[in-house]
């Protein structure tokens, strides 16, 4: 079995990446995550009692913690998923961007760059070969900037971050490339379109809507609505990861994207088509909604109860909002190199991944009332004071 240290895996794409991982039986997991408000355990429900799965809390920026980690597990590779992942917060605080996806990511090379030379032809101690080695960063689509109406990113498509979050996963990726042409390391680079999917935490738009839908809640669009995304449902995401481990060359970087162009306003108006079928506001449902409140007792209610009548589809609820600063209008991946070179294509097309997200988030509240309770409850981010 290949052991595989996978930091983050306690967040949303990284506990899809644990959870496949464990399920292929190939693999032995070490989650290394320190447990930032995006970190939840309760994602991994499923795998916790596998004997090919352990956890460790602690920070990628903590050199022992990393460096104990690899002495200890000897893993025959890293898949590196932890960072600050969203653009609103980087607005309003960009130095834990700084901090985890630059100057964690910096720790986590040198780490694995000084467990990497200790490693030969491998031996009867069981660590691997130095030539079986890998280190994948796991990034985003963001660092290749803003495209206009017409064309894709490619690889070979120039950096052009716009945010302190792409900023930060673009210098992420210039490390590890360094690394790599530098020191020798076996690097990968994986360069992801939005995800969506089961456990995604509530800040992101797709579950923002769906749960904000629920509680009958304004659903906030930012600007017009005609910013495009390009979404790839997680656990697509998550057999590329997998594949680009197993069969990726070093030094080189794979496109990942599901080829599902939406802007945000057909989002929203999709998640609101699939509530009214699956869930249509009625007095019977918002009762439904009201027992299960009083069965769990909550901070404050976050589920409006005010009179149903006038609204005939979620679709009522749709406000837009002032735009986020800096709002990159459109990204769309060319995933030809990972489709051509490895054979991957998503399977899941944006109709059918999104009703199954919606499906999930209404049979799961046991995963996301705590965090819409205790943590999290929608309000916005990133505005920008003034
Ligand atoms: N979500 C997307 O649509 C998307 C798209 C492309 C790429 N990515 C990239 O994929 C990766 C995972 O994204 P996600 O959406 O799952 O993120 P997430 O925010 O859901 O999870 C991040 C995880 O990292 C952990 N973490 C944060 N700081 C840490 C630190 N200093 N040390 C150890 N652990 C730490 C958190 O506890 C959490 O479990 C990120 O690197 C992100 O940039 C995300």
């Amino acid at each position: 079995m290949k052991r595989v240290l996978i930091t983050g895996g306690a967040g949303f794409i990284g506990s899809a990446l644990v959870r496949h991982m464990i399920s292929t039986g190939v693999y032995r997991v070490l989650n290394f995550d320190k447990l930032t408000y995006a970190g939840n355990l309760a994602s991994l429900r499923e795998v916790h009692d596998s004997p090919n799965y352990s956890f460790r809390q602690a920070d990628i920026c903590d050199r022992q913690a990393v460096t104990d980690a690899f002495a200890e597990f000897k893993p025959h590779a890293v898949m590196h998923l932890a960072a600050e992942s969203h653009v609103d917060r980087s607005i309003d605080g960009p130095s834990a961007f700084v901090q985890t996806n630059i100057v964690g990511t910096a720790t986590l090379l040198e780490c694995a760059t000084a467990y990497w030379r200790t490693l030969s032809g491998g031996s009867a101690t069981q660590r691997p070969a130095a030539s079986e080695f890998r280190f994948l960063h796991i990034s985003t689509d963001e660092v290749y900037g803003s495209l206009g109406a017409e064309g894709l990113f490619t690889e070979h498509t120039s950096y052009d971050p716009r945010s302190p979050y792409s900023a930060s996963k673009a210098a992420s990726d210039h490390l590890v490339r360094a690394w790599h042409h530098t020191y020798g390391l076996p690097t990968l680079i994986t360069n992801c379109s939005n995800n969506y999917g089961p456990f995604h935490f509530p800040e992101k738009l797709i579950p923002l809507v769906i749960l904000n839908a629920l509680e009958g809640k304004a659903l906030p669009i930012y600007g017009k609505g005609d910013n495009v995304r390009d979404w790839l449902y997680v656990e697509d995401h998550a057999k590329a990861l997998a594949l680009v481990l197993e069969k990726g060359v070093p030094g080189e970087s794979y496109n990942v994207g599901g080829n599902n162009e939406r802007t945000n306003l057909q989002v929203v108006e999709t998640i609101c088509d699939i509530l009214d079928k699956l869930h249509p506001r009625s007095d019977e449902n918002d009762k439904c909604l009201l027992i299960r409140d009083k069965e769990k007792p909550r901070q404050s209610s976050t589920i409006n109860h005010q009179p149903t009548k006038a609204i005939k589809s979620y679709k009522d609820l749709i406000t837009f909002v002032k735009d986020r600063p800096g709002h990159d209008m459109r990204y769309a991946i060319d995933a030809t190199r990972i489709k051509n070179e490895l054979g991957w294509s998503a399977a899941e097309s944006f109709e059918t991944g999104i009703a199954k997200t919606v499906q999930w988030y209404l049979d799961n509240d046991w995963w996301w009332r705590p965090i819409r309770d205790k943590q999290y409850s929608g309000q916005r981010l990133g505005k920008l004071i003034n």
